[in-house]
């Protein structure tokens, strides 16, 4: 399958309402994005799958909302303050700042650095037996730089009034840990499951929604005895395996990447990214962490709290460990589109698209936005008034779109190219036989069906 490129996506994106550059009209806030119609739409959807797969349908999982902003004692106690750190490098000629993930020696310069030399400063920079010569480079030292974003709480704007938006949602569920445990009675193992909003100050955000200062994880806290680690490490990662299927992500380019000791969070002891292969490389999609009793002995120690386990059988007495899977929302999102997109010659064989692309999103029906089109066949009052009807029987058990304008050809390329997996046409025939036609998105197949069958029939074809 050939390459889809990024740049057909932000298109396709901004043209069809899926998401926008954030505060375009005053010229934008870089690398900040609003989910417009559509893309509120997806995101929600897969939100929702992701709650009922691992909330709604687990007798094991409880869900939580927990506060953005927290104490900060919190973030001290967790280790954010301390380490939550991003290395950087800075251009002293033109101040740009580049994060280095890796080693950073003469024989070695990040691809990025490289590349910024070369376009911006290549005339400055002399050649010599290594691929530069590194005292000219013009690089400040590396640094630590804090990733946590800072805000401040009333009117004075000083330290004590200072708090922290929240770089992961993990936290809610720890310092949680006792009340859900307490409110539930739910027993070791179980997990605490929350989606939210997440701050980081990154320092080269970029590749559209692939990494933003402000974006959502889905993200579970798995509460186990320290023995059994390994196992409820496995299953999570099946677990893992399994959503990537639910959504339609492209299982060709996913790879689990072990990661090494000297690369592994402040918190972690063993992590293993999923990784996807983006326009732009590959990168992390996913992540499992083995947390171990990290984050509840700090905050036993910080907060003065109690937050052992008493096992009711054993009366084993434990801080219990922790395994965490997390889903960025947002990189779900774009691998779910990478993945759904194709590009193909005019299927629908209409004259004025012979030679045309045509693009159709094969999203899994449960995550288009919109899941049936009503379309009438004409714009005269005896079709649009039985398709509106249409419409709002529907529209009650479904996200459904109304749409009377161009050519049945053009609506249905329209429908294609947001994933909309079934398109109704209401034809002067549907005044005769009180029947409709089915088009599917995928095999563009018809079906005639009636209209007071059709509501029964939408549920088999949409399974829920
Ligand atoms: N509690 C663990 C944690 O926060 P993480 O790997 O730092 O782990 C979780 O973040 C997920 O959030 C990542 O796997 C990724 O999908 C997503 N993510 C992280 N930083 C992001 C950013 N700047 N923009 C968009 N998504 C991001």
């Amino acid at each position: 399958m050939a390459e889809i490129s990024l740049d057909k996506i932000v298109n396709l994106c901004k043209r069809r309402g899926f998401i926008f550059p954030g505060s375009e009209i005053y010229g934008g806030l870089a690398n900040s994005w609003d989910y417009g119609p559509l893309g509120v739409e997806l995101k929600n959807n897969i939100k929702k799958l992701w709650w009922k797969m691992f909330v709604q349908e687990r007798m094991d999982v409880v869900g939580l909302d927990s506060a953005i902003l927290m104490n900060s004692k919190v973030w001290e106690a967790s280790g954010h303050i301390e380490t939550f750190n991003d290395p950087l490098v800075e251009c002293k000629k033109c101040h740009k700042r580049f994060r280095v993930d890796g080693e950073m020696t003469s024989e070695h310069l990040p691809n990025e650095i490289f590349e910024h030399i070369e376009t911006e400063h290549k005339k400055e920079v002399e050649r010599g037996t290594t691929p530069f010569d590194f005292a000219k480079i013009n690089l400040a030292d590396k640094k630590q730089f804090n990733l946590m974003l800072k805000t401040n709480l009333g009117p004075a704007a000083d330290e004590g009034s200072q708090v922290y938006l929240r770089p992961e949602t993990a936290q809610g569920m720890f310092v949680d840990f006792k009340q859900v445990l307490e409110t539930t009675r739910q027993r070791v193992p179980f997990g605490i499951a929350q989606i939210g909003k997440s701050f980081r100050n990154e320092i080269t955000p970029g590749n559209f929604i692939f990494r933003t200062r402000e974006f959502e994880i889905m993200e579970i806290e798995y509460f186990i005895h320290p023995d059994k680690w390994q196992e409820h490490f496995e299953h999570w990662l099946n677990e893992q395996k399994r959503w990537i299927k639910a959504v339609g992500i492209d299982e060709a380019r996913v790879k689990y990447v072990e990661i090494a000791k000297e690369d592994l969070a402040h918190y972690s002891k063993r992590t293993v990214d999923t990784e996807f292969v983006y326009p732009f490389g590959q990168k992390e999609l996913y992540g499992i962490a083995y947390r171990t009793d990290f984050d509840l002995k700090n905050h036993e120690k910080h907060s003065g709290q109690e937050l052992k386990y008493r096992d009711p059988i054993t009366n084993e007495e434990y801080i219990p460990h922790v395994i965490e899977p997390t889903w960025g929302a947002d990189r779900t999102v774009l691998a779910v589109l990478l993945s759904a997109y194709t590009e193909s010659e005019a299927r629908s064989g209409k004259s004025e698209a012979v030679h045309e692309t045509e693009i159709t999103l094969r999203l899994p029906k449960e995550l288009a936005p919109i899941k049936i089109a009503i379309l009438p066949l004409s714009k005269k009052e005896e079709l649009t008034k039985p398709a509106e009807e249409i419409f709002k029987r529907l529209c009650k058990h479904w996200m459904c779109m109304y749409d009377e304008t161009a050519s049945i050809g053009k609506r249905y390329r329209r429908q294609d190219e947001i994933g909309t997996p079934y398109c109704i046409t209401v034809d002067f025939d549907t005044l005769e036989d009180k029947s409709v036609t089915i088009r599917d998105r995928d095999t563009m197949a018809q079906e005639r069906v009636k209209i007071d069958e059709l509501v029964e029939a939408m549920k088999l074809k949409l399974n829920f």
